[in-house]
């Protein structure tokens, strides 16, 4: 096992999972990532990275699957377009085709099989190295006006360990959610994580803190992974390894969790990615005058 001091430092490494089947989604999802479903006019994928970059990390790896093409594509050049559009004089969407390629330094490493979100984080390792690392869930949306990750990134660079997210959530809905005992901080948004369980059941869950896409971790997780048993649904599960971190410090220092109150979306919920859609489009001073008299008129006459 790794035992180690905890680590500080500063983080530039963002490793995005994007390798799971997203069964909820089919059959939009038979040929194509559920990352790269548009959310308006940009792939949920996207709006992930620009995240990453905006709380400073500029290092991305991307855990991609069977269908990865099209993510590599939409962060890579595409020189035909951009020379279409040139000849037309059509900066504005020129600048739209060549903001995904100039975000970030994008790698990607192919998970294989997908064997849980543990094994996809764990397939990071020789990338990361030995320093403190951010994960954000492909499929996973903050609001950019509630800047969550910078908030997680200044908790580890004090406390030093690993920083986990999390949300209250209703008691009915726990169970769908891995859950974190916590006890309280002298802030009011970072608790101290004591324990964690994936998926409570009846029962067992030990609060209503929710855990949500994204992590700062201690790269001391990578050598709990590798010890972690398959577990709920034979997958291996970051939840369990995060776990074993909880409950020894000596691992990879203390688990922290800052409790996000922002606007969040769950893009591979049906439900979720169309409330994340209708929302986004409102707000959006493009679409939003027009789209809001719609939807206004629709929802008068037509509901
Ligand atoms: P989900 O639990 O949403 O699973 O994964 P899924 O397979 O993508 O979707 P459904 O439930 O079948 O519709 C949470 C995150 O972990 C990644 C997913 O891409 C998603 O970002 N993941 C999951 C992997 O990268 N590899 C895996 O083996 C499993």
């Amino acid at each position: 096992m790794n035992q180690s001091l905890p680590r500080l430092g500063r983080i530039s490494k963002a490793v995005i999972p994007a390798a799971g089947l997203g069964t909820r989604f089919l059959p939009a999802t038979k040929a194509t990532p559920k990352e790269m479903l548009p959310v308006v006019d940009k792939p949920a994928i996207q709006y992930v990275v620009e995240e990453a970059v905006a709380a400073g990390l500029s290092d991305v790896l991307m855990i991609t699957g069977r269908n990865k093409r099209p993510l590599e594509d939409h962060f890579d050049r595409n020189y035909e377009l951009e020379e279409a559009l040139s000849r037309k004089g059509d900066a504005e969407r020129l600048s739209k085709v060549q903001e995904p390629s100039d975000l970030a330094t994008m790698h990607y490493v192919r998970q294989g099989a997908p064997r849980g979100l543990g094994h996809a984080v764990l397939c990071a390792a020789p990338h990361v190295g030995d320093q403190p690392f951010a994960v954000l869930l492909g499929d996973d949306l903050i609001d950019p006006r509630d800047p969550l990750l910078a908030r997680m990134v200044e908790v580890q660079e004090r406390e030093g360990g690993s920083v986990i997210a999390l949300m209250e959530v209703e008691p009915s809905q726990i169970h769908l959610y891995g859950c974190a005992a916590v006890e309280a901080t002298a802030e009011g948004d970072v608790v101290k994580v004591t324990d964690l369980v994936e998926k409570p059941g009846p029962g067992e869950a030990p609060s209503n803190y929710a855990i949500i896409g994204r992590y700062v971790l201690d790269p001391a997780v990578f050598g709990t992974l590798r010890e972690t048993e398959p577990g709920r649904g034979g997958e291996i599960q970051l939840t369990d390894a995060l776990q074993k971190l909880a409950s020894d410090e000596k691992i990879g220092g203390p688990v922290h969790g800052v409790v996000f109150k922002g606007r969040r979306y769950d893009t591979g919920d049906r439900g979720d990615y169309l409330r994340a859609i209708v929302r986004l489009a409102c707000e959006r001073e493009d679409l939003g005058p027009d789209f809001r008299a719609w939807l206004r008129r629709y929802v008068s006459e037509e509901m």
